[in-house]
């Protein structure tokens, strides 16, 4: 495999004091290049890929976070928001039509696909743990190998910026951590996207993330750390992240950290380097 330096800011320097930063240019590359080419693969995938696949640019600063409900207009809760910005708001309207309280959109950040769940942990985490009462759970990470790496936990008490559960909110990069097509919030219906919730971040249970490409899975309310490495270096990286619940893909999504200005979702692009597995 032929060896590329590690990604780094358009200064040559790491701002982000440790972890790896990509500057805009590579933020569209990593979002455009393998999940073509794996998409243009599989058949099946064909009809998803211009539903999936955001814009080049991104659009709107890099901080914003915007629905991509490109193809789905008609059917998404924010089809007719296309582009627009997120907002907290939407997605607490939204829930309300929901089983279990939750909701999901695809979205464009930087150019790069990302899905944001509501899941209405303030609410529900101070009752007992219940099917379909669902919460956030802080949970032990395993990497590739089946190796401990860390426990959510004990992370975010070193780093609460990366994930605050009392926001409700949790935004993850959409892209497979098996060979990078970009997983789906309700965009196909299976046991897996039902409107319904299990704890303990396993398989079953509905209101997961699903990967079209080879049917991996993705638990949004299971917070996790994670190592994964970039395809290209090999250089492996800790992140916090959702939980694989089941399929191929071999470890968990990165969270991409949400700022809230106001009712908007905003994100942080002080942890770019959990983003390189796909280059
Ligand atoms: S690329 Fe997602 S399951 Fe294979």
């Amino acid at each position: 495999m032929k060896l590329r330096p590690a990604p780094v800011s358009a200064g040559g320097e790491n701002p982000a004091g440790g972890e790896l930063s990509v500057n805009r240019r590579q933020f569209m590359r990593y979002g455009f290049n393998t999940a073509a080419g794996v998409l243009a693969a599989t058949l099946g995938a064909l009809g998803f890929a211009a539903i999936l696949l955001p814009p080049s640019g991104g659009g709107g600063g890099d901080s914003s976070v915007l629905y991509w409900a490109k193809g789905r207009e008609e059917e998404a809760w924010y089809g007719a928001k296309h582009l627009q910005p997120m907002m907290k708001s939407d997605f607490e309207s939204e829930a309300a039509n929901s089983n279990v309280g939750t909701a999901g959109a695809q979205g464009v950040w930087n150019g790069l696909p990302v899905i944001v769940n509501y899941v209405p942990h303030a609410e529900n985490s101070g009752t007992p743990v219940a099917d379909n009462s669902p919460r956030f759970q802080e949970m032990a990470g395993y990497d590739i190998g089946g190796n401990y790496v860390g426990h959510a936990t004990e992370y975010l008490l070193g780093n609460p910026e990366v994930f605050d559960p009392n926001n409700n909110l949790v935004m993850s990069f959409a892209r497979c951590t098996h060979l990078c097509c970009i997983p789906g919030w309700q965009l196909v219906s299976n046991s897996f996207t039902d409107d319904n919730w299990t704890p303990g971040g396993g398989d079953d249970g509905g209101t997961k993330m699903f990967c079209i490409c080879h049917s991996s899975r993705f638990d949004p309310t299971a917070i996790e750390v994670n190592r994964n490495a970039n395809r290209s270096t090999g250089a492996s990286f800790e992140y916090l992240g959702i939980r694989r619940a089941g399929g191929p893909a071999p470890v968990g999504l990165p969270i991409i950290p949400i700022i809230m200005n106001g009712d908007v979702i905003e994100a942080s692009t002080d942890y770019t380097g959990w983003l390189t597995y796909c280059d």
